[in-house]
């Protein structure tokens, strides 16, 4: 796609530079090249074509060509309210900003699956990279990348998913265009991240969890397994999960993957 229909879409926005690319490696590798060469608030990179999208904890995220949506923001403290304490927030940010464009403007069901993960009925359709870089003890800002599958060829083949997956137009019944389904995540993006500190931000991010309320099974690296029901969120964005009668327990942002119980293995 030509970089003047990008430009287009997002003229009426409040960017920093806008880099756009054919193919890149990562968006947020890139993005946090130039979040070093102390590009401003609001940057973008966006590509076409990622061949090393990454995902959380090294795992990979597929962006076909001319299929889907893969950018990343640079979102700096200077003027707006990160602090350490709302970093895990940013993940929920993005979540939220996927959810409500999709809702807005498609009217379609998007859900949060905690920590990153965007669904449309119960199939992954995007997911949310939330980089903090720091020099020495300060924080220099967080690359917020958003991969999203637009069109039916963006989803990757099932064998290679433990997943399923989507794409917004194939929930749609209808195709959508990239450039004006970007200018719409990057208003709620731009919208949300005024308010990160805000009990607002937080409400609407719990209001649009998957699975509330339900019995769900968490997956830690280290083999560990728990279940229980989703309550919630606290404040910086960990999950709170009722593990038993009184009993809750609570999740950090990190190593650990989320499951409805009835997807469960019968062992
Ligand atoms: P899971 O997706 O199993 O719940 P997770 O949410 O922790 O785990 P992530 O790190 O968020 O996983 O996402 C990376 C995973 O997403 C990859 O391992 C791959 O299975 C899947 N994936 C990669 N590209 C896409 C895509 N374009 N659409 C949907 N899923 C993808
Ligand atoms: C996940 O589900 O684990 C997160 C996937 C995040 C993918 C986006 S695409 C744009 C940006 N660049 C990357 O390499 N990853 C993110």
């Amino acid at each position: 796609m030509q970089k003047k229909q990008w430009q287009t879409a997002l003229k009426n926005l409040p960017l920093g530079q806008q880099h756009y690319f054919a193919q890149v490696g990562s968006t947020n590798d890139i993005a946090a090249k130039l979040l070093d060469a102390d590009a401003p608030h609001l940057s973008l990179v966006l590509a076409d074509e990622q061949v090393k999208g990454r995902g959380r904890n090294g795992r990979s995220w597929t962006t076909t060509g001319g299929a889907a949506l893969a950018f990343s923001v640079i979102l700096l403290p200077k003027d707006d309210p990160i602090t350490a304490q709302t970093l895990g927030r940013v993940s929920g940010l993005g979540g939220i900003a996927v959810c409500l464009a999709l809702q807005k403007h498609y009217s379609l069901p998007a859900a949060v699956k905690w920590p990153n993960d965007v669904l449309l009925n119960g199939k992954k359709v995007a997911g949310v990279l939330a980089e903090a870089h720091w020099r020495a003890d300060r924080l220099q800002g967080v690359v917020l990348g958003i991969g999203i599958n637009v069109l039916p060829a963006s989803v990757p083949p099932a064998r290679d998913l433990n997943f399923p997956a989507t794409s917004v137009a194939a929930e749609y019944g209808a195709t959508v265009s990239r450039p004006e389904l970007l200018a719409h995540v990057l208003t709620e993006v731009i919208n949300w991240y005024s308010l990160l500190n805000s009990d607002n931000l937080l409400k609407t991010w719990e209001a649009n969890l998957a699975f509330r309320g339900e019995q769900v099974y968490l997956d830690a690296r280290d083999g560990t397994h728990v279940e229980g029901r989703v309550l919630g969120l606290n404040p910086d964005g960990s999950l709170r999960l009722g593990t038993g009668p009184g009993e809750t327990h609570t999740f950090r942002i990190g190593e650990i993957r989320l499951r409805a119980s009835i997807n469960l293995p019968v062992s």
